[in-house]
């Protein structure tokens, strides 16, 4: 078997040509507005939930992880009666969620950050691959993509080179730059039997948030990925090939800014909606009288409550806490669904504008290229 190149890190050519400057600086520009406009979101976790949802998505639909948004809300509230699939992306959501405080507290993104989204992600242990077999393959046709390093020993070795590279950081190299040669390497150290291309995908924005480009989790490729699969898939061949990382960086950096507008679009669709249903509340007799700036929030919380939820963040009693969200449904703002024992109610304005903003599903099922045992 012919071996495949993987270099180290440090890359030794000059990564930061004419166009990659260029390009760069259109994203830098593009990633700084989104970390303002999401600022003037009072509650950042309004975002961070609504976006996460989006990515968890799309990233397992681009490993043929395949849900609604419906089932994804129905796994939310009964994890015990769903589907695998939506399952799978409300798991993949928490995954995003635990990296994210790993990076927070302990400042660094270490092997073990990884391995324990990957873990989180796969339900299971295995850790990093222990026995050779593992090649990428293109299902459609059978044909062997490429073969990551096979050893433990190897693995380790090129993850340890990766960790010091991430961490390294005040190198003199464009953080946006290190991003894209870091997803490659990652990417092409392969270090799981199952679940790198997600897990990939996580530490992307880990990095982002690792290096303050973001204050908070809210910006995610897969959607672009998703949309130019077939140039992702080509472009990891292409480089290693040529060993010319120039079209593999502008190819990120330009789903980098392009996402950044996207994602600035629908911080104002949130941001506008939280508004104008704060006039409704406020200028409408019976519901100006439960009107609080803690109540709206909580009705932007997640793009669903309950009443537990509304009686610890307003700090009232259960009664009036049904009290307040069976008003609100008479009034038309929720609308209310009993799942189990539980009685749901959903901000339906919220759920719409964040299943409006996944509209990809036309671009599935074109490629499958996934990691199997040979
Ligand atoms: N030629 C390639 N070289 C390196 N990585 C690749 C290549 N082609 C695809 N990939 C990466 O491998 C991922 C699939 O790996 P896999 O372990 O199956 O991830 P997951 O379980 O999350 O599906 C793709 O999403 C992509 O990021
Ligand atoms: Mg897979």
């Amino acid at each position: 078997m012919e071996k495949d190149i993987l270099v180290k890190l440090p890359l030794k050519q000059n990564l930061e040509t004419t166009k990659v400057l260029k390009q760069l600086a259109k994203t830098s520009r593009s990633l700084a507005e989104l970390k303002g406009v999401a600022k003037t979101i009072p509650n950042q976790n309004v975002l961070i939930n609504a976006i996460m949802i989006n990515e968890a998505k799309t990233s397992s639909s681009i490993e043929n992880i395949v849900t609604t948004h419906d089932e994804i809300y129905r796994a939310m509230i009964n994890p015990s009666n769903t589907t695998p699939e939506a399952k799978e992306v409300v798991d993949y959501r928490s995954a995003i969620w635990e990296g994210y405080k790993s990076v927070k507290e302990n400042k660094l993104i270490t092997k073990n950050t990884i391995t324990k989204i990957q873990e989180k992600i796969e339900h299971n242990n295995a850790g990093f691959r222990k026995t050779p077999g593992t090649v990428i393959k293109n299902t459609t046709t059978n044909e062997i993509i490429y073969t990551p390093p096979q050893t433990y020993n190897e693995i380790i070795d090129y993850l340890n080179n990766l960790e010091v590279y991430i961490n390294s950081i005040d190198d003199d190299i464009d953080p946006l730059i290190k991003l894209a040669i870091i997803h490659y390497q990652f990417e092409s150290i392969h270090p799981f039997y199952d679940g790198n291309g997600r897990t990939g995908r996580i530490l992307n924005i880990l990095y982002l948030v690792y290096m303050d480009l973001l204050e908070t989790p809210i910006l995610y490729l897969s959607k672009y990925i998703i949309k130019n699969k077939i140039e992702y898939y080509k472009l990891f061949q292409e480089t290693r090939k040529s060993q010319n990382f120039e079209n593999w960086i502008l190819y990120l950096l330009k789903g980098i800014e392009q996402t950044s507008k996207e994602t600035i679009n629908m911080i104002n669709k949130i941001s506008n909606e939280i508004i104008s249903m704060k006039h409704e509340l406020k200028n409408n007799p019976i519901s100006s009288k439960i009107y609080s700036k803690e109540l709206l929030e909580a009705l932007f919380f997640e793009f669903y409550t309950k009443i537990p939820y509304i009686q610890e963040q307003l700090k009232v009693s259960d009664k009036t806490a049904q009290k307040y969200l069976d008003t609100l449904v008479n009034l038309g703002f929720l609308s209310s669904d009993k799942i189990g024992r539980e009685r749901i109610y959903k901000n339906e304005r919220l759920f719409n504008i964040i299943k409006n903003f996944d509209n990809n599903d036309e671009a599935l099922n074109d490629i499958n290229i996934e990691t199997v045992e040979k």
